[in-house]
């Protein structure tokens, strides 16, 4: 339990969160949920800490400067590209959030989910001198798999017919021989590399600055998990963070593609890999990795879980 010294919005240098995961894990939703709260200010990915410095993330991630522009635009700051670039020109990264928070008001804080900073610990590391509350979100793995192998069907269907043609034939050639197809089995590997950075950079984090949150039970059992969350925050939870606007379009470069196909929080994505895939078919050190992570087998609760 924390006491109400100890919670980390009562620090004077509260300013971040910063939510950690491996894509496809529901963290559009859970950046809208907790942007539903009135001292939270949540725009699309920003990227900013995968760089360290301004420019450098100017030239190399140009899309994301529409996430920057609508933070601008929530907090009812008019900026421009044009301002913008000549007031972080040159800037260190850090010293880039600490210009953004200069706009933010005095009770609120900018929360940043962006789940590349996952791909190495040096984007992590960078993060530490803002003091941010980490918020670790975890999906099952073969969930983010699913999710990952039908928005690159997706694409796949809008490419010329010629090469579309013998994916089926390689996909179940490779699933014969490695029990995956290649796409799905280098996105589990994917999912391996994030979740064990973000459990090793965590290590080093006191326990009062970070909360861990299942993608399951957040769809399952919404009130309870943002309630869970809002207490390790230090904020009291609002209604409409469970009321999630969630009919609103994302840049695919910078969020989940389908998000505005959910008509609300669905519950129906938490087991829906379970019609195409088997836990058999994943790696020992992913299924070692699960179960560190506390993320419930549907081996050992199949019966429960269908019935459900
Ligand atoms: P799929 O729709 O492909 O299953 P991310 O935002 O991290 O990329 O995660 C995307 C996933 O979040 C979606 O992948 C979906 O499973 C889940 N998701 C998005 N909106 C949701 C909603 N309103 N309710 C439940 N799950 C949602």
């Amino acid at each position: 339990m924390h006491t109400p010294r100890e919670v980390w919005a009562a620090r004077p240098d509260a300013r971040l969160i910063l939510v950690l995961s491996s894509e496809r894990s529901g963290s559009t939703l859970l950046r809208v949920m907790l942007g539903g709260h009135s001292r939270i200010v949540a725009p699309q990915e920003l990227f900013l800490l995968r760089y360290p410095d301004f420019d450098t993330w100017r030239a190399r991630k140009s899309v994301a400067m529409e996430s920057l522009l609508e933070l601008f635009d929530l907090l009812g700051h008019e900026q421009t590209e044009e301002g913008i670039t000549s007031s972080c020109r040159g800037m260190p990264m850090v010293d880039v959030y600490k210009w953004i928070f200069e706009f933010l008001p005095a009770a609120a804080v900018l929360l940043d989910k962006t789940p590349a900073y996952a791909n190495d610990v040096g984007t992590l590391d960078r993060s530490r001198g803002l003091t941010p509350f980490y918020v670790w979100l975890v999906r099952h793995p073969l969930g983010v798999i699913d999710s990952h192998v039908r928005v690159k069907e997706r694409e796949r269907q809008r490419r010329p017919l010629p090469g579309r043609m013998l994916r089926p034939l390689r996909d179940a050639i490779e699933r014969l021989t490695d029990g995956l197809p290649a796409l799905a089995r280098k996105r589990e590997a994917k999912w391996v590399l994030q979740n064990s950075n973000v459990r090793d950079f965590l290590r080093q984090v006191p326990a009062e600055q970070q909360a861990k949150v299942h993608f399951e039970q957040l769809v399952q059992n919404p009130e309870a998990v943002v309630r869970e969350l809002c207490a390790a925050i230090g904020f009291e939870p609002e209604p409409q963070m469970v009321r999630p606007e969630t009919r609103q379009t994302m840049n695919p470069n910078l969020g989940d593609p389908n998000f505005h196909l959910h008509g609300a929080i669905d519950v129906q994505p938490a087991a829906s890999w379970t019609a195409r895939y088997s836990e058999t078919q994943l790696r020992p050190e992913t299924l070692a990795l699960m179960q560190e992570l506390g993320i419930q087998s549907r081996r050992a609760s199949g019966a429960r879980h269908h019935a459900a």
